[in-house]
């Protein structure tokens, strides 16, 4: 691989909460995005978000109708993987599961090109052990956006141990192009920023499981104490199955480590449905994605 990618098209694979913001992002910074989701309502719903988030900041006067357009433009709905075969990048974000994206990079590895750059958005999961299923795992890297991808200015770029230095500087240099502030990890549990905000999770879930108090309370005493959001409207946020399957992610992987075990509370949210805003229900309640305030 020569030691400057240029990245033209971009594919997404996964059009959730991390995918769409991806795409939005990659389409912000003039790249043609292809978004392919397994189910496709999803996709279609996502652009459809999209087009009405647009025409609200055209209606609020913070974009031209022209602007808008041609960013709704740059993004397109995939109906198969195999559409993607043109990308220069494909990053993932589907559900945080091992197998399932080892299965999807290495069907990627049939359709696209040598020179195409395999990344996914893991928030835990090894980049090594993705990589392990492939042929050519050194042009894989985690490249790990945070939530929402268009706001969020910290993106992790993590390199497994095969993952060539080509690679991961392209990624960066991609990144902060992008405007994004670049940080590069290897590839350990949970990486950088997973790692050291889950005990701030992981204790606010051990507090309400021993009554401690309620999550309106824990989260407003957080706020008042400086953290910009309290852990049980961040993980709704997050999606609280997201945020289950990366403690359960990191606990494994740290071979079942206390600090990290993840919360009964948390899973019963998940054997609930109760996803956070993107199923309506969470912690707290919410409608069109905004929390529901109590008269
Ligand atoms: P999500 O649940 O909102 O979206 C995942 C999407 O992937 C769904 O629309 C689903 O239909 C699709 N999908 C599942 N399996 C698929 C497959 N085999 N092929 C194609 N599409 C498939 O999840 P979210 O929150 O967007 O997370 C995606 C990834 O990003 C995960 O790895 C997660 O750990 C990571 N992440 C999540 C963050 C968050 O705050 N939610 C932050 C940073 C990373």
């Amino acid at each position: 691989m020569s030691s400057s990618i240029k990245i033209q098209q971009v594919a997404v694979i996964g059009a959730g909460t991390m995918g769409m913001g991806i795409a939005q992002v990659a389409a912000q910074a003039g790249h043609q995005v292809k978004l392919f989701d397994a189910n496709a309502t999803q996709t279609a719903r996502a652009l459809d978000d999209f087009a009405s988030r647009l025409a609200s900041r055209v209606k609020r006067g913070k974009l031209s109708e022209q602007e808008a357009q041609t960013l709704q433009a740059r993004i397109s709905a995939a109906d198969s993987l195999s559409e993607l075969a043109d990308a220069s990048l494909v990053i993932e974000a589907i559900v945080e599961r091992l197998d399932i994206k080892q299965k999807v990079f290495a069907e990627l590895e049939s359709i696209c090109s040598e020179q195409c750059i395999l990344a996914s958005n893991t928030s835990s999961i090894s980049i090594t052990a993705i990589g392990a299923a492939l042929a050519h795992p050194e042009r894989l890297a985690g490249l790990h956006f945070f939530n929402p991808a268009p706001v969020m200015k910290l993106v992790e770029v993590i390199s497994g141990l095969a993952t060539a230095h080509e690679v991961r500087d392209t990624l960066l240099a991609l990144a902060r192009d992008w405007g994004k502030v670049a940080v590069h990890a290897s590839s350990t549990p949970g990486f950088i920023v997973n790692r050291i905000a889950r005990p701030y999770y992981g204790e606010t879930l051990r507090a309400l499981q021993e009554g401690v108090s309620t999550p309106a309370v824990l989260d407003a005493l957080m706020r008042s104490a400086g953290f910009p959001m309290g852990a049980c409207e961040l993980t709704d946020l997050i999606g609280q199955d997201v945020n289950f399957a990366v403690s359960a992610s990191v606990y494994r992987a740290f071979h079942d480590e206390p600090r990290y075990r993840p919360s009964l509370v948390q899973q019963a949210l998940v054997d609930a449905g109760r996803f956070g805003r993107k199923t309506g229900q969470g912690f707290y309640a919410y409608q069109g994605g905004k929390p529901v305030v109590e008269a």
